[in-house]
Parts: structure tokens; C-alpha cells; sequence
């Protein structure tokens, strides 16, 4: 499969490193460790989803594992993501402990969750975590433009992922556009804006004509980007609702008027402002 291509099936992006990035999958931020997160992960599984998004700052790590033994669903059927927490210092230690809560013997996908104190100083740890087989890929979050070139310039590998906050109000045309010249995924975080894009009179508008919900519009959008998605629910039914953006088409025209909504101004910024 070619690198950047986006499988047959629309499942899956090809990553540079040859590993496939599923198209969907369930976000698990701000879900408290515990029942509602094991439920959560749980009904994504039953439901077909096959990709997980936790961090370790998440607190939730061991639920996911927890649920991922639950649902029977053979480990090397689901892609699991985990993120260094960048306060730490040693991505490899750090990735270990997440191995031991989630009770797996490698990840999927380690990211450095932002760059805290600077782009660089993780990454050759994170290297080392690969090399270790503690993830079979490496990547980074909410890295600009800038941030990318200062670690592709620094390290072995080019981070495979940059995970950052994407949707029609947040389209960083030129971070994708940074990030496709080299090779790197970029896969959509909070896609609903954090549930707030959903009551958008626009994205309401668009949905109504296509006989779809605002949540299947804006996952839509993403994907006829090439991006992959990661919701969040911990609802039963919303979880499902999520899933069904496989089995219809935004026109050209809807695409047209969700691609106005930006107001980035088609930034190569992965925030307006950090958090760190
Ligand atoms: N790398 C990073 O720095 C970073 C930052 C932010 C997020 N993320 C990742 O991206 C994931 C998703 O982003 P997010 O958590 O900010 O939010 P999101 O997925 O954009 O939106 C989630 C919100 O929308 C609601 N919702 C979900 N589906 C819905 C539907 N079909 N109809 C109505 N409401 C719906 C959810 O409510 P209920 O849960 O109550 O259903 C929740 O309040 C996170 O969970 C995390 O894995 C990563």
C-alpha cells in the first residue's frame, strides 16, 4: 500500500512506517477510570470500532485494558494509542508503566502528547521505545508546523502521527499541508469541537440535507480529508451514531460550505495557544 494512501476499504490510513492507522476510532479524554470508561471502550468494541485513544494523562489506561480483555476481541485486532506525558522525562519508563495498567505487551501508537520544553528532547526516547517494541509506531500531538521540521531535522524516524485539534472551524490547511509534504498522519482530535460544533447552524443545515446528524457531518468532513477521526462518547448510542460515517457522501457542494466555517485562517499552528 502507498504511504498517505487511505485504503481500499476507507478504513485505514497507511502510515510511513507501513503500519495502518484505523480511520475511526474512540476517544476516551475527560472518561473517569472506572465503570464508565470500561463501559465506554466496551460498547466501541461491540460496536465495531477497532481503535482506542487513551493517554497517560488521561488517568484511564488500565479501564481501557481492562475492557480490552473483556470484549474478547483479539489483542492484534484493535489499534491502541497511548501518549507520553511530557512533564516526565523518559518516554521509555514512562511507556512501560502504561504497558503494565493497560496490560498489554506493546502499543500501537506512542505520541508526546505536546511539546512541552521544546519539540526535540523526547524524541530520541521515543525512538528508543520503538526500538524497545514497546509501539510499533511513533508520533507526536498539538505540534505546529515549525515544531515538526525542528524533529524531523533532529531525529532518526519522522514521527508517523501528528494528532491535533482538526475540524471545518479548525482547518489548519497549511499544518496539513506541513505534515503531508513529510509524511506524517494527521489524525483529527476533539472532530465535534468538544460536543460545542454540533449545535452549529451551518453543520445543522448541512446535515438536514443530507439526511444525516451534525456528529456524521463533521466525522464525514474529516474523513473525505484523508483524516482520521477519534470521537469521544459515553453513550451507548452516540458511540454507534459515530460509527455510521462510513456508508454515505458529503457532496462537493457541503464539503464547499463546511470548508468556510475555518477560522484559523488555514493556519500551520496546531493551537492558537498551548496549554503548557
Ligand atoms: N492530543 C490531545 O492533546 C487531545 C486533546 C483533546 C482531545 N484528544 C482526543 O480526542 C478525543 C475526542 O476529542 P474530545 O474529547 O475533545 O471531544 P469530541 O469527540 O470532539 O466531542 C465529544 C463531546 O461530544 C459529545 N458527543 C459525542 N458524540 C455525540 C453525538 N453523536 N451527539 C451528540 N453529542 C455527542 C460527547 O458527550 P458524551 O460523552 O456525554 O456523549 C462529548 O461531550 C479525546 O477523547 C481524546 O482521545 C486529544
Amino acid at each position: 500500500m502507498t504511504v498517505g494512501a487511505v485504503t481500499a476499504d476507507g478504513r485505514a490510513r497507511v502510515l510511513a512506517d507501513g503500519n495502518q492507522l484505523p480511520m475511526l476510532g474512540l476517544g476516551v479524554w475527560q472518561v473517569p477510570n472506572g465503570p464508565v470508561c470500561v463501559n465506554a471502550v466496551r460498547w466501541a468494541l461491540e460496536l465495531g470500532y477497532r481503535h482506542i485513544d487513551t493517554a497517560q494523562a488521561y488517568g484511564n489506561e488500565e479501564s481501557v485494558g481492562r475492557a480490552l480483555r473483556d470484549s474478547g476481541v483479539p489483542r492484534e485486532d484493535v489499534f491502541i494509542t497511548t501518549k507520553f506525558y511530557p512533564g516526565h522525562r523518559d518516554p521509555v519508563a514512562e511507556a512501560e508503566q502504561s504497558l503494565r495498567r493497560l496490560g498489554v505487551d506493546q502499543v500501537d501508537l506512542y505520541l508526546i502528547h505536546w511539546p512541552q520544553r521544546g519539540p526535540t528532547w523526547a524524541w530520541p526516547g521515543m525512538e528508543r521505545a520503538r526500538e524497545r517494541g514497546l509501539t510499533r509506531s511513533i508520533g507526536v500531538s498539538n505540534f505546529s508546523a515549525a515544531d515538526l521540521d525542528k524533529v524531523a531535522t533532529a531525529g532518526t524516524v519522522v514521527p508517523a502521527v501528528n494528532q491535533v485539534q482538526f475540524s471545518p472551524f479548525e482547518d489548519r490547511r497549511a499544518l496539513l499541508a506541513a505534515c503531508e509534504r513529510l509524511n506524517v498522519a494527521v489524525e483529527a482530535y476533539s472532530p465535534l469541537g468538544t460536543g460545542r460544533h454540533l449545535s452549529d447552524a451551518t453543520v445543522r443545515r448541512v446535515a438536514q440535507r443530507a439526511g444525516r446528524t451534525p456528529a456524521h457531518v463533521l466525522l464525514r468532513w474529516c474523513l473525505q480529508h484523508g483524516i482520521p477521526v477519534i470521537p469521544k462518547s459515553t453513550h451507548r448510542e452516540r458511540i454507534a451514531e459515530n460509527a455510521q460515517i462510513f456508508d454515505f457522501t458529503l457532496s462537493g457542494a457541503d464539503m464547499a460550505e463546511l470548508d468556510a466555517l475555518d477560522r484559523t485562517r488555514g493556519t500551520d499552528r496546531a493551537l492558537e495557544r498551548g496549554w503548557w
